[in-house]
């Protein structure tokens, strides 16, 4: 099993605010649809909430909620009472579908937000980061990565323009080393 996180940063990386996010960049929406289709997705109960109802569960994706609440429950949302556990149930495809990694693997995304990103990291083999050049006042942060990540972004140079006017960009990662890339953090 792979263990992708994706998310998308504001320039001071902000990820939040209010319990929503404070842009609204279709691109990256596609993108994100396009990286966690097929997929398990793990979220935090907040994120859970944060979703309009129209998407919640997100179609087409195996949706695990993480809660310390007894009894939490949602229509077509499968319920981890620990990271731990959320991460296990994805590594058992339901559907045998789940998109396959290089190796085969099924990848499971963690899709946020902050407090279940910081705790996700440690087990994390690949990150995607939309860097968004906007200012936003925030109160949910991205997590620190730490050193021995590569970097791959795209475009190479420059911004991609949203239809919106924002500037964006995609940063792929993996652990330094294990695709034999050298380090770039
Ligand atoms: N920009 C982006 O890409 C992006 C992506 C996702 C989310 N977001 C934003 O991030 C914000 C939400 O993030 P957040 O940090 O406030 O909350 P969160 O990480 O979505 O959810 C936190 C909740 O998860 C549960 N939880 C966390 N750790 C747990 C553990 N170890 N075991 C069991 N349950 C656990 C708890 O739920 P209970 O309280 O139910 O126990 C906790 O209150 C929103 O503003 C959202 O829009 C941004």
């Amino acid at each position: 099993m792979t263990v992708a996180l994706v998310w998308a940063e504001a320039r001071d990386g902000v990820i939040g605010e209010g319990g929503g996010i404070p842009w609204h960049l279709p691109e990256d929406l596609a993108h994100f649809r396009e990286l966690t289709g097929g997929s398990t997705v793990v979220m935090g109960r907040k994120t859970w909430d944060s979703l309009p109802e129209r998407f919640r569960p997100l179609p087409g994706r195996r949706n695990v909620v993480v809660t310390r609440q007894d009894g939490w429950s949602a229509e077509g949302a499968e319920t981890a009472r620990s990271l731990e556990q959320a991460l296990r149930a994805g590594s058992l495809s339901n559907s045998g579908d789940d998109s396959p990694d290089d190796t085969g693997e099924p990848t499971v995304w963690v899709i946020g937000g902050g407090e279940i990103y910081r705790q996700a990291m440690e087990f994390a083999d690949r990150l995607e980061i939309t860097e968004v050049d906007v200012e936003a006042a925030g109160d949910t942060r991205a997590p620190d990565a730490g050193a021995g990540w590569t970097r791959e972004v795209t475009p190479a140079e420059g911004w991609l323009e949203s239809r919106t006017g924002i500037r964006y960009r995609f940063v792929s990662s993996t652990r330094a080393g294990a695709t034999g890339e050298p380090d770039q953090s």
